[in-house]
This record gives C-alpha cells, sequence and structure tokens, in this order.
C-alpha cells in the first residue's frame, strides 16, 4: 500500500456514498485514517466495514452537517480516537431540479441548510481543531456554483455560497496553515442522480432519463464525464503538500466545459 496519507486524519462528510465515498476508500488505501459523517447510517457503515476489509483505518459517525451540536460531538469522538485531525472534505450535499416558482420555501431551507449552512458549521469546527498544527479543507461546489443553471435556484445559490465562504475563511486562516480549496465538478455519474435528479433533468429537457448523461457529454469538449478517480486525484493533491502554496482556490473538473 502506498503511505503518502499516513499522517492524515479525514474527515469526509457525505462519506456513505457517491463522490465522498470514492473519497474515503482511496484515502483510507493510502493510510489514512477515516471518518465518515453522514446521515446515512446503512451507507456509511458500509463503506466502513469495505474499507476495514481492505485492511484501512475508517469509522462512522451518524451526523447531519446541519446540526451543530451533531457535528461537535462526533468531532470530539474522532480526536478522542485518532488524537488530530488535519484533512477535512465536505462531501454532503442534496440537490433537485424544479422551476423557480415551485420552489418552495422548505426545500429552500432544506438545501441551504446542508449544502451551505452544513459547509459553514464543518468549516468552523474544522478549523477550530485545526488551529494549533494546520490542514487543508476542500468544500464542494459544482459547475452550479460558477454559472446559473435554471430551475436549481436553490442548488445554485448555496454553491454559490460555498465558494463564497471558502475564499473568504482561505484568505482569514491563510497564514495558520490552514488551507482550503473547492472542486467544482461537472457530471459525475453517482447515487445522487438516481434519486431524482436524471428523472427532474429529463424533464427539464424533454429527454427520457437514459438519454440524460448522453445530453452532457455533448457539452464536454473532453466528451467524457468526471470520474471517480478524476475527483479523488484531485482531493488528495488538494490534501497533501503538494499543493502548499494553494489555497482559496475553486478547481473546475469539467473536461474543458467551462473555464472560469
Ligand atoms: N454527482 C454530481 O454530478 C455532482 C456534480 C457537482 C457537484 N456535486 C457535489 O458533490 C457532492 C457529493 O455528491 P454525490 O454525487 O456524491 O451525492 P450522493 O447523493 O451520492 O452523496 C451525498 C451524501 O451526502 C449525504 N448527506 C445528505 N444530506 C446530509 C446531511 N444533512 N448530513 C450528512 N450527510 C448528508 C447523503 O446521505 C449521501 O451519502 C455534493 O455536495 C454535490 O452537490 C456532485
Amino acid at each position: 500500500m502506498n503511505n503518502i496519507l499516513s499522517d492524515k486524519v479525514s474527515i469526509i462528510t457525505g462519506g456513505g456514498s457517491g463522490i465522498g465515498a470514492a473519497i474515503a476508500i482511496k484515502f483510507a488505501n493510502l493510510a489514512a485514517k477515516v471518518a465518515i459523517f453522514d446521515v446515512d447510517e446503512k451507507n456509511g457503515k458500509k463503506i466502513v466495514s469495505q474499507i476495514e476489509k481492505s485492511g484501512g483505518t475508517a469509522s462512522y459517525y451518524n451526523v447531519d452537517v446541519s446540526n451543530k451540536e451533531q457535528i461537535t460531538a462526533a468531532v470530539n469522538e474522532v480526536m478522542k480516537v485518532y488524537g488530530n485531525i488535519n484533512s477535512w472534505i465536505n462531501s454532503a450535499g442534496v440537490s433537485k431540479i424544479i422551476p423557480f416558482l415551485d420552489c418552495s420555501e422548505s426545500l429552500w431551507d432544506q438545501t441551504i441548510n446542508v449544502n451551505l449552512k452544513g459547509t459553514f458549521l464543518c468549516c468552523q469546527v474544522a478549523i477550530k481543531n485545526m488551529l494549533p498544527k494546520g490542514g487543508s479543507i476542500i468544500n464542494f461546489s459544482s459547475v452550479a456554483g460558477k454559472k446559473p443553471c435554471t430551475e436549481q435556484t436553490a442548488y445554485c445559490a448555496s454553491k454559490y455560497g460555498v465558494i463564497g465562504l471558502s475564499q473568504s475563511i482561505a484568505k482569514e486562516f491563510a497564514n495558520k496553515n490552514i488551507r482550503v480549496n473547492v472542486i467544482c465538478p461537472g457530471i459525475v455519474e453517482t447515487p445522487l442522480w438516481d434519486k431524482g435528479l436524471r428523472d427532474e433533468y429529463a424533464i427539464k429537457r424533454g429527454l427520457k432519463p437514459d438519454e440524460v448523461m448522453d445530453y452532457f457529454l455533448k457539452e464536454i469538449p473532453m466528451e467524457r464525464l468526471c470520474s471517480y478517480q478524476d475527483i479523488v486525484n484531485t482531493a488528495i493533491f488538494l490534501t497533501t503538500d503538494m499543493s502548499s502554496y494553494l489555497t482559496g482556490q475553486s478547481i473546475n473538473l469539467v473536461g474543458g466545459a467551462w473555464m472560469d
């Protein structure tokens, strides 16, 4: 096993599924100690057991990222077990496509609470624990945090917000050896798309659900979707000293589809 992350204790929110799970598995494989914070206990424990079967170290904590008490209690446990936190990845997120005039107040609140407030709360707890020794935080925005997407008002607002939040704290803690960067993926075929997003996008564009990914492909100069490997490689780079002069940056993983 390559041990390049052996000095890392990584908290990964949303680590029970999709992007967060892929990062948790690879980070553990590279010898990081991984703590998964997720509301989905079944999936979170499944990823932990997969990691342990491969000889890695991981634990699951039932945490709703919009709940500060739950985050703090879990972090206290992580500190007891692993003694340090120097890497934090905020991948927990929700997304729904719905015309603006149909976006209810409760959908707005839920999206902002998980995607934006959750990232805020986790960054605050992360930084308090990283202050003595430094660390790296990776937040997840999206290409929808860089350019407007119709019928995704709450999601766009939350993901634009994640970039502003990240840039602000990146600057505030730059001289404390705490780096904060953002990954902005295009389309990654994760369980998120199976939870309704594919069907909603199909309705939005007048497509059949199985035509949606091909529709996206036509917009991508590299002619392929973003893979788990693309994300994981970027997360490793942002977590290690290979990126030691990089903070406050929002990296587009979109195969050339967007360059701002
Ligand atoms: N998949 C894509 O195409 C794509 C594109 C751009 C950005 N992103 C972003 O990447 C991140 C990961 O997305 P994914 O595709 O892996 O999604 P996913 O649905 O596969 O995984 C998200 C995880 O977050 C967890 N979660 C949801 N609400 C939570 C909460 N309140 N507290 C704790 N955990 C919670 C879910 O249980 C799930 O395990 C999200 O922030 C998403 O917005 C995804």
